[in-house]
């Protein structure tokens, strides 16, 4: 049973669907519904080929307790129902940890595909679900050789696999030639997407990062995730001139102006791995990292409290050989073979 529910779960997922399919192993695709919006859903799921999920839990926005609450009693119903030999979950969303938490309180094998990952950041609470998620797990499948030492100093180095990483197969299945861009992807531009509620639920903080935007010598394209566009509007804050607030992009479009662009500005952490694999510069408003590798010969720079340097930030010449350090695209392939070696 693989469980999915947020956009950057479709991305994981699709390469993992496809190789389960491969394998011959029967998969049931759940959706808990945690992302509703066609842009934020269902029309990542057709870009990246993940095909239509079995059940969808429908179970939409609320505060964390209650959103979580209600995927725990969905998980647990379908559990019991369909009785799977395994549970894969996904990354550190709340549909991560209550897949996680569902299945191992039903004695099911419950894999976690890209465990370790660790911003040391409990305000976060991706580091809360993925630090859970990970205790929790029969198997942890980790992306790097650092998740493997963070598993490793929590004591779960008996229980942990590298892989690879699996966006880095969802990445090289795509192929930008051809792909159209959008028709405002032209000449020199900037792409920013901001979507933690560190950055976005505090209107002084939002003001900031908007008049930094502003300081920007070109056109900065924001691709704005409902919660930015949300508190926009409720903070009624102004838009520089040179910022252009547009839908979220599928995943292969969202590939393709990213590397044509100058830079990304960003606070994902799928996207700053994207850009790494992709040679473009990224700048990170945020203060730590998940992905410390990007920050490798000045690839990835961390800016969370430099916005006032950010126009000077994000024209540096990034310098060096970027390395493999996320693995060559196999990680599904491995993921899918650790999975099955545990539950024949
Ligand atoms: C979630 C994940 C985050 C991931 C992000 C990817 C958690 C705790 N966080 O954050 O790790 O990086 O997904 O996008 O799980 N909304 C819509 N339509 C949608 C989905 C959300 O309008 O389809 C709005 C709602 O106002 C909602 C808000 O966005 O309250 C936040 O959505 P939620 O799923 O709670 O968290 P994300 O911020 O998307």
């Amino acid at each position: 049973m693989n469980v999915v529910g947020a956009r950057p779960q479709f991305i994981k997922a699709g390469p993992v669907s496809r190789a389960l399919q491969r394998a011959g192993i029967d998969e049931t695709l759940v959706h808990t519904g945690q992302h509703y919006d066609d842009l934020m859903s269902d029309a990542i799921m057709r870009d990246v080929g993940l095909r239509d999920p079995d059940v969808n839990l429908g179970v939409g926005s609320d505060r964390h307790g209650a959103q979580t609450a209600r995927m725990l009693e969905g998980i647990e119903d379908l559990i019991l129902d369909r009785r799977p030999d395994a549970v894969l979950t996904y990354g550190d969303t709340n549909s991560t940890v209550a897949a996680a938490l569902a299945a191992t309180k039903l004695h099911v094998f419950t894999a976690h595909v890209e465990a370790g990952l660790r911003s040391f950041n409990r305000e976060m609470p991706e580091e809360l679900n993925r630090v859970a998620t990970d205790h929790l797990s029969d198997l942890l499948l980790a992306p790097t050789e650092l998740a493997m030492a963070h598993l490793g100093n929590e004591g779960l180095s008996d229980r942990s696999t590298l892989t690879g990483d699996v966006m880095v197969d969802a990445l090289i299945s795509v192929n930008l030639d051809d792909v159209a861009q959008p028709e405002w992807a032209r000449g020199e531009y900037h792409v920013a997407t901001i979507h933690r509620p560190s950055n976005t639920d505090d209107p002084e903080r939002l003001g900031s990062i908007m008049s930094a935007l502003g300081e920007i010598g070109s056109p900065v394209h924001l691709l704005a995730h409902p919660r930015l566009a949300g508190y926009l509007d409720r903070h009624q804050l102004p838009v520089p001139a040179n910022v252009f607030v547009r839908d979220p992009l599928p995943y292969s479009k969202m590939l393709k102006v990213v590397s044509d662009s100058e830079g990304l500005i960003t606070d994902s952490g799928g996207l700053q791995k994207e850009a790494f694999i992709l040679g473009t510069r990224c700048t990170t408003l945020r203060d730590e990292t998940e992905w410390p590798e990007t920050l490798e010969g000045g690839w990835n720079v961390l800016a969370g409290s430099e916005l006032s340097r950010l126009a000077e930030l994000v024209i540096r010449m990034p310098e060096g050989d970027r390395g493999n350090p996320y693995g060559e695209g196999k990680a599904a392939e491995a993921i899918v073979e650790a999975v099955a070696g545990h539950i024949s």
